[in-house]
């Protein structure tokens, strides 16, 4: 049912666990399933430095995570907002349709992460919009 890639991600998760001290967190859950995910940043220059998540859900939203992270990991801000759902989807080798939802809630956590960070007063210079 699940590739080998899903499979890996969801065994050997390399960006399992949080970030003491993070410069942005975003949550985002799944009313319907109950599936849950909080990713947290940490941030240079409008860079993706640092990228971790938490997740409580099933085998494609914990591989759809690790993707999800994977993907951002050095991104700017600007990059980072343009990965999509198809991107974790090629990421973790396809889902079956009835799991491709699953793949969506990183990347809602992760816009409220980055929304959060550059709505915060101390991060307000506009940075984002440096062409970065
Ligand atoms: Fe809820 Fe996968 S079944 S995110």
């Amino acid at each position: 049912m699940y590739s080998e890639k899903t499979l890996n991600h969801f065994r050997n998760p390399k960006f399992a666990g949080e970030i003491k001290d993070p410069d942005a967190v975003g949550e985002q859950g799944n009313v319907k399933c109950g599936d849950m995910m909080r990713v947290y940043l940490k941030i240079e220059d409008n860079v993706i430095k640092a990228v971790r998540f938490q997740t409580y859900g099933c085998v494609a939203a914990i591989a759809a995570s690790d993707a999800l992270c994977k993907l951002a990991e050095s991104k700017t801000l600007k990059e980072a907002r343009k990965i999509t759902y198809k991107d974790i989807v090629r990421e973790v080798g396809g889902l079956p349709p009835i799991k491709v939802h699953c793949s969506v809630l990183g990347i809602d956590a992760l816009k409220h992460a980055i929304d959060s960070y550059v709505k915060s007063p101390k991060n307000q210079e506009g940075k984002e919009s440096k062409g970065k």
